[in-house]
């Protein structure tokens, strides 16, 4: 917040915010002022998978004293990758392009964590070195991604199931980014679990085929997720390690048939790492960009998980201060309310109205349209 203190309106008698989502949180050794959270968002300009200067400004945009970010998916190896001119943090030259992103979020009190991925089934031969297929869980290929008008807007390669022997070689591959990223400057990393991606295609029994010690019963397909995490942690330190996870979503054709169970699973196995925070992705959102009415809810993980535990999806001001308020969550990610509103915890704070996010530039390839070009309060007024 800027070391501001709150409106009047919104202060306490002793100064402390009366917003919920505006009140400080301690999480393991960091004191997070507010608890308004960057969510990951990929933003494909890292050109050529190195971050570039522009994202010094973007970040920093979207930092305040005492704020966590979660930086965008970020990959780990170079079969990791999926999408356009997504960043890696493999290579020493990934390490040194980081470095000045990082210190500059720093500068401005924010604390940064690195979302390190492996993207799994979801990429084609294109992405790949040699133009070999991508590495799965699985040899079972998602379908392509067809639009209303039948534009195939994506394809996907066949992938090629990991043999038993080479999965110590991915969990090395996250555990010598982590490291990366903490010679980076960052402060922590999230393990990407979530959406349909490497590690949710072991999570979820909807992709996991296999018969070895990775597949078949709920404990077997969690075992990759929770090998990493050991290795991650063991490198880095547990207070520097987070996950995100969306158990009930949905996405690149990963769902499970008893997301409760698995949820709840992962959040109890998790407990035994001390890792600081599990930030679940909500049941409403089952599809990319889509809120749906869900009877389902987070709360059990919630109450199992020790650590400090981010609730994202579909979340407004409102919606929540509710979370927080009610403790079904320590911190709130936004995701696209804080792409198009840099400043997003001072809208918040004095109640003012909030830019629209234009979906039409959310991955495209621009240093500055539709990345750095959403006006602050004040050029508004
Ligand atoms: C442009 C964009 C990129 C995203 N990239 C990522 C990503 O890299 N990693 C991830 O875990 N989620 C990603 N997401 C999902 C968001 O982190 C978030 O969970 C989702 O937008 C729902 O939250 P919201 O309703 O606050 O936007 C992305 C979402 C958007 C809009």
């Amino acid at each position: 917040m800027e070391g501001r203190v709150a409106q009047d309106e919104n202060t306490g008698t002793n100064g402390v915010s009366t917003i919920p989502l505006l009140t400080p949180c301690k999480m393991a050794n960091f004191n997070l002022s507010h608890r308004i959270v960057l969510a990951p968002m990929a933003r494909n300009r890292s050109y050529g998978n190195v971050p570039q200067p522009h994202a010094i400004l973007y970040y920093c945009q979207r930092s305040s004293k005492g704020g966590l970010l979660i930086a965008e998916s970020t990959g780990v190896s170079d079969t990791a990758q999926g999408c356009l001119e997504t960043p890696g943090i493999w290579t020493k030259e990934q390490v040194k392009a980081w470095k000045p992103i990082v210190d500059a979020v720093h500068a401005k009190g924010g604390i940064f964590f690195c979302q390190i991925w492996h993207v799994g089934r979801a990429s084609n031969t294109s992405f790949q070195p040699n133009g070999q297929a991508p590495i799965s869980s699985t040899d079972k290929p998602i379908k392509p991604l067809v639009e209303a008008n039948g534009e195939v807007i994506q394809e996907f390669s066949s992938p090629r199931r990991l043999r038993t022997d080479e999965i110590p070689k991915i969990i090395n591959d996250f555990r010598l980014a982590a490291r990366n990223a903490i010679e980076a400057g960052f402060d922590g990393v999230e393990i990407h679990g979530a959406h349909g991606f490497l590690i949710d295609q072991f999570l979820k029994d909807q992709v996991n085929d296999r018969t070895d010690q990775y597949g078949g019963s709920l404990e077997n397909r969690c075992r990759f997720a929770l090998e990493i995490v050991e290795a991650v942690a063991n490198e880095i330190g547990a207070d520097k390690v987070g996950i995100r996870l969306s158990p009930f979503a949905a996405y690149n054709e990963a769902g499970d048939s008893n997301p409760k169970a698995l949820g709840l699973y992962m959040a109890e196995a998790l407990n035994k790492y001390g890792i600081v925070y599990c930030h679940m992705v909500e049941p409403r959102m089952k599809t990319v960009g889509e809120k749906v009415e869900s009877a389902d809810s987070l709360l059990p993980m919630r109450k199992a998980f020790k650590g400090t535990f981010i609730a994202a999806g579909g979340y407004d001001k409102e919606d929540g201060n509710k979370a927080v308020a009610e403790n079904r969550a320590d911190l709130v990610a936004y995701g696209r309310l804080f792409l198009a509103n840099p400043d997003l915890p001072r809208r918040f704070e004095l109640n003012a109205p909030l830019n629209k996010y234009i979906r039409e530039t959310f991955y495209t390839q621009n240093a500055v349209v539709g990345y750095t070009d959403y006006p602050f309060l004040e050029s508004i007024a």
